[in-house]
Formats: C-alpha cells, sequence, structure tokens
C-alpha cells in the first residue's frame, strides 16, 4: 500500500494537488474538510454540530473526526493506498492516524508538506472566495485558521520528522510546477516500496518455471524454498545432510530451518522491486511468518496466485521430470510424490481461505502451454503492480 498525507496550511494547494495526484495513483481520497462540508450540506446532525466551529475557523474536535476517518477507513479496506489532505492536523491525530493504520496492517509512506508564503495564502484564498464561496474564505475566518494552524498544526512536523517522514517542497509556482515536485517526492517512494508475490499451486503445477520466468523479466528476486534447501544438500552443509535425510524418509522440512534459510536471503537481495515467493508459506503459519518479516521491512505480501493444475497432472509431470536429469530427490518414488500431494491439499486450503478473505488471492489455470500461462501470469501481475505506480 502507499500512504500519503498532504500537509500545510490553509491555501497552500493540498486540495488543488490531490486532484493532480488522484489522476495519476490509484489512491483513496480522504479529505476531513471535504466530508465536513458534505455533512454541512446534507444538514446532518454531525453537519449542524460542526458549521459553527468551522465558520468561525476553528478546529473540529478530535473525537468527531476520528470517527468520520475510522468509518472511511472501514469502507475502502482493500484500496491500493490512502491520500489523506489535511489530515492529521493535531498530535492526537497523528496518533490515532498511525494506530489506525496499524489495524490494517499498512503504515504512512510519507508527509509532502506545501510551503506558501503567508501573502500568497491569504490572496489565494480571498481569490478563492468569488469562484467556490466557501463560507470559511473570508479575511476574519482565514486568520483564525491560520492562529489555529500554527498553534495545533504546526506540532504534528515534529511528529513526522522524528519519523523520517517529513519532506517539505516549495508551494509557490504553477500548479503544475508545485505538481512535479510532489511527484518527484513520491516517486521516490514507491521506488522503495517492495512488491511481493506468493505462488501457490500442487507440487508440479509450473510454479517454478513461470515465478523464475516473471522474476528476471521484471527484477524480482526469486525465492524457492525448494531450491534453497536443495542448494544446501549439494553443499553438503550440516543443513543439507538433515534435509536429505528427512526427504528420504518422506517427513517435511522443520519451519525453523525453512524461515532462517528465507530470511537470510531476503537480507542477501533487498535491491530488487521485490520477491516471488515460490513454495512458501505453504501453512497458514508460515503465512504469519512471513507476513512478520515483511513487516519488519515496512512491507506485505502484494498478492497470491494459485496456479490451479489438477491433481492427475501434476502427478505425470513429476514422475516425467523423475526420470530426467532434472530429476528432483523428492520425486523419486511414487509414495513420496503422494506424500506431498498430500501434505499440499491438507495444508494449504487454510492459506487460500485467507488470503481470499484479504482480498489477495488470484487463481490461474496453469493447464496450457508455458508461454500461455507466462503470459497470462505478466498480465496479472503487471496489472496489480499498475495499482501502485
Ligand atoms: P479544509 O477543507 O481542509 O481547509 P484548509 O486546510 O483550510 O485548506 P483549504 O482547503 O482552504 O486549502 P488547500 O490547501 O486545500 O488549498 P486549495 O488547493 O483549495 O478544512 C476546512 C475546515 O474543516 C477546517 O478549518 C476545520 O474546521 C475542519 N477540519 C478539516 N480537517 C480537520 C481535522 N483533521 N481536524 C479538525 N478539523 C478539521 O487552494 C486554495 C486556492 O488556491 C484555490 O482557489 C486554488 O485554485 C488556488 N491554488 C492552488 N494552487 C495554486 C498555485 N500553485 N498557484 C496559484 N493558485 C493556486
Ligand atoms: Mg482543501
Amino acid at each position: 500500500m502507499l500512504n500519503i498525507i498532504l500537509f500545510g496550511p490553509p491555501g497552500s494547494g493540498k486540495g488543488t494537488q490531490s486532484k493532480l495526484l488522484l489522476q495519476k495513483y490509484n489512491l483513496e481520497y480522504i479529505s476531513i474538510g471535504e466530508i465536513l462540508r458534505e455533512q454541512i450540506a446534507n444538514k446532518t446532525p454531525i453537519g449542524k454540530e460542526v458549521k459553527a466551529l468551522i465558520d468561525k475557523g476553528n478546529l473540529v474536535p478530535d473525537e468527531l473526526v476520528v470517527e468520520l476517518l475510522e468509518e472511511k477507513l472501514k469502507e475502502n479496506k482493500d484500496v491500493s493506498g490512502f491520500l489523506f489532505d489535511g489530515f492529521p492536523r493535531t498530535l492526537v491525530q497523528a496518533y490515532i492516524l498511525e494506530g489506525l493504520l496499524l489495524k490494517l496492517n499498512t503504515s504512512l509512506n510519507t508527509v509532502i508538506s506545501l510551503e506558501v508564503d503567508s501573502d500568497e495564502l491569504t490572496k489565494r484564498l480571498l481569490n478563492r472566495a468569488h469562484i467556490e464561496g466557501r463560507s470559511d474564505d473570508n479575511k476574519r475566518v482565514i486568520e483564525e485558521r491560520f492562529r489555529e494552524y500554527n498553534q495545533k498544526t504546526l506540532p504534528v512536523i515534529e511528529f513526522y520528522k522524528s519519523r523520517n517522514m517529513f519532506t517539505s517542497i516549495n508551494g509557490m509556482g504553477t500548479q503544475n510546477e508545485v505538481f512535479a515536485r510532489v511527484e518527484n517526492v513520491i516517486d521516490s517512494v514507491v521506488k522503495k516500496v517492495s512488491y511481493n508475490v506468493v505462488l501457490i499451486g500442487r507440487p508440479g503445477a509450473g510454479k517454478g518455471t513461470q515465478g523464475e520466468i516473471f522474476a528476471k523479466k521484471h527484477n524480482f528476486h526469486y525465492i524457492s524454498t525448494g531450491e534453497l534447501l536443495l542448494a544446501e544438500i549439494n553443499k553438503n552443509s550440516a543443513i543439507g545432510k538433515t534435509v536429505k535425510s528427512l526427504y528420504s524418509n518422506g517427513i517435511s522440512v522443520p519451519d525453523e530451518l525453512i524461515i532462517k534459510l528465507v530470511e537470510e536471503e531476503m537480507a542477501k537481495h533487498n535491491k530488487n522491486r521485490g520477491y516471488i515467493f515460490k513454495g512458501f508459506p505453504r501453512t497458514l503459519i508460515q503465512t504469519y511468518i512471513l507476513e512478520g518479516m515483511l513487516r519488519r521491512m515496512n512491507n506485505s505480501i502484494s498478492l497470491v496466485v494459485y496456479l490451479d493444475v489438477p491433481m492427475l497432472h501434476c502427478f505425470k509431470r513429476l514422475s516425467r521430470r523423475a526420470q530426467t536429469d532434472d530429476a528432483r530427490p523428492y520425486d523419486l518414488t511414487t509414495d513420496l510424490i503422494i506424500g506431498r500431494m498430500e501434505e499440499f491439499e491438507t495444508k494449504i486450503n487454510p492459506v487460500i481461505k485467507y488470503f481470499k478473505s484479504k482480498n489477495k488471492l488470484v487463481r490461474l489455470n496453469g493447464l496450457g502451454t508455458q508461454e500461455e500461462i507466462a503470459e497470462q501470469l505478466d498480465e496479472i501481475l503487471v496489472n496489480s503492480l499498475k495499482k501502485i505506480i
């Protein structure tokens, strides 16, 4: 997810820049000011309560703002990010936003503050009064809004500076000039947000083949736990020896061991666009563990693709491979293959259900030529990547 705050005094261009940003980035727009104006126009109980405050240029109580925000966030749990215009405006709101985003398993990426001279701010707002006729755009109320901003909102800057999230940019100049500066900041943030894909599917469904093709083409790092373990066996390391004997007995490899290998691999390769995980996670426990590891890196699982190939087909593919030079130690006998299929069928359903409930699961029919499947997977992933770029 990409979560951005546009910060700045009244008239600095937050609303104007937001409109431009929404044309380029697929974000859900949240402006408490607009929500409140809507409530006033619709004469709702909240509208009646806040009208006098807004007309005087005072901030609305935190409790009320938080209630409105929470409602809006709840409605939009599955969006690819939020653009906050003029929120938070008090230190309390900043802490609350942090907590609410955490509840959605996400966090803020950046705060962009628009710096504009105070004479220019007044000029813009008085000018807007003629165009939009906002009840709070008159000289006396504008002064009160500035006073509120200086007293209650400026302390929020320190909060974000201490979290290394605050970027102030020059808000003077034409709308397009300012937009170019805003875009610059966001593009550098987007580059740091990695995109992580999990490929699941029965043994033999073609996850490895497809994962590698996509990773190479789009600069992702491909992580296959099966291959990491195989590399240990080939090195004849201590881990390799343990794994080899587990494989020959058809016993699955313990989580501790797999997690360690995945963690090391991720630390070694952290300059890519993201990771493609293949064969991991394959249980709900491993899913929670991977989510935790990614969260520590301020990242998350972006999408899960279930490459669906009927069991009999997978069986045929694996037995065929077992007769080639590419034979895997875990495919050598029918019993081993059956054991792997059984393990998949029993453990994967909770994983599928979990990602479905988070709206992150896409099923792809894995029957077809390698090229056909590669093309379809490419389309799914590239489209989903566009959501955050
Ligand atoms: P809100 O609606 O958020 O108002 P504001 O913060 O006072 O900001 P404005 O909307 O006036 O300015 P803007 O920065 O969006 O500038 P804009 O792009 O329009 O809040 C209203 C009220 O709601 C608050 O006073 C408070 O009571 C309440 N409220 C809201 N959020 C709250 C919260 N979190 N907690 C408590 N209370 C809350 O630009 C201004 C004008 O300049 C436009 O006419 C525009 O066309 C023009 N312009 C823009 N850019 C340029 C440019 N580069 N060059 C020339 N003109 C430009
Ligand atoms: Mg505005």
